[in-house]
């Protein structure tokens, strides 16, 4: 049995890699707020946690509630996909108040950070497969005004997840981590960058153009690309993966 813990699995990129992943020979463990019964009503074999991960407090419980109900005897392999974010605030830096900027870096890197530090002394001891997909984002890279939060956030991942690979090295006990770009997927992160009202902004424009050219993939596409990574034979440890198609 091959057990997932994914977050952010009420729409969107992660509801779609959990559907993916429903398989008997899965067992998964969804996080978000909002549960997601259409994925609760397609598997047996699926725990749904309504959990806020501003609760940074509380990964901790959870992660250990979470490690309850797998049976470790049975398991070949542990995932933890972080995927989990918001865009939000999506302005200038000086018109953005504290409390948007804190709950950014708190879904967006403190969050993932904690879950990776669990799910890493949760499973150390064990003789299985385990690794750490982190969704990170271009714009770790392409900086865009507005979105000086999210971009350092997900460039803060990047660098956390390499850091934590050369900690785990190449041994065959060793947690990989690996941080991903998934590319601009058609889900409402996006229709939240495009619709965005802040007229200080170019950015929503870009957004606006992306979507009218049919440049997004589905998640449903993208989800198969990212499982099929995280399941296959180049996932190297600590790299930041810009492009999925290379
Ligand atoms: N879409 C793109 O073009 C794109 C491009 C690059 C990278 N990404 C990355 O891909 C990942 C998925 O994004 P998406 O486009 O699928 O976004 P989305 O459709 O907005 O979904 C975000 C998910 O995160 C969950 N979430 C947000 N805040 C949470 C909180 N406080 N506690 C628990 N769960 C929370 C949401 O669930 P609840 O609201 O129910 O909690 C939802 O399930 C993100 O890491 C994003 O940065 C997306």
């Amino acid at each position: 049995m091959k057990y997932f813990i994914i977050t952010g699995t009420s729409r969107g990129l992660g509801e779609a890699m959990a559907f993916k992943l429903i398989s008997p020979e899965h067992q998964l463990i969804c996080i978000s707020r909002t549960k997601n019964n259409d994925l609760i009503a397609a598997s047996s074999h699926l725990d749904y946690y309504e959990f806020d991960l501003q609760n940074v407090n509380q990964i901790e419980a959870l992660m250990e509630q979470v490690f309850q109900k797998i049976n470790l005897t049975n398991a070949d392999g542990v995932y933890l996909i972080n995927n989990a974010a918001i865009i939000s605030p999506f302005s200038r830096i000086e018109q953005a108040n504290s409390q948007d900027l804190m709950d950014n870096l708190h879904v967006n890197l403190l969050a993932p950070i904690v879950l990776t530090s669990s799910f890493i002394r949760l499973t150390q001891h064990l003789p299985l497969e385990k690794r750490i997909l982190n969704i990170s984002s271009a714009s770790a890279k392409q900086l865009l005004p507005g979105m000086s939060a999210y971009s350092a956030a997900k460039a803060g991942l990047d660098a956390f997840s390499s850091c934590v690979g050369l900690e785990q090295g190449v041994e065959s006990a060793a947690v990989k981590i690996v941080s991903v770009y998934p590319g601009m997927v058609d889900t409402s992160l996006q229709e939240q960058a495009r619709n965005t009202s802040n007229e200080a902004l170019t950015t929503p424009d870009i957004f606006k153009m992306v979507k009218d050219r049919g440049m997004l993939a589905s998640p449903a596409a993208t989800a198969d690309k990212l499982i099929s990574f995280l399941l296959g034979h180049s996932f190297h440890q600590g790299a930041v993966v810009e492009d999925l198609f290379l």
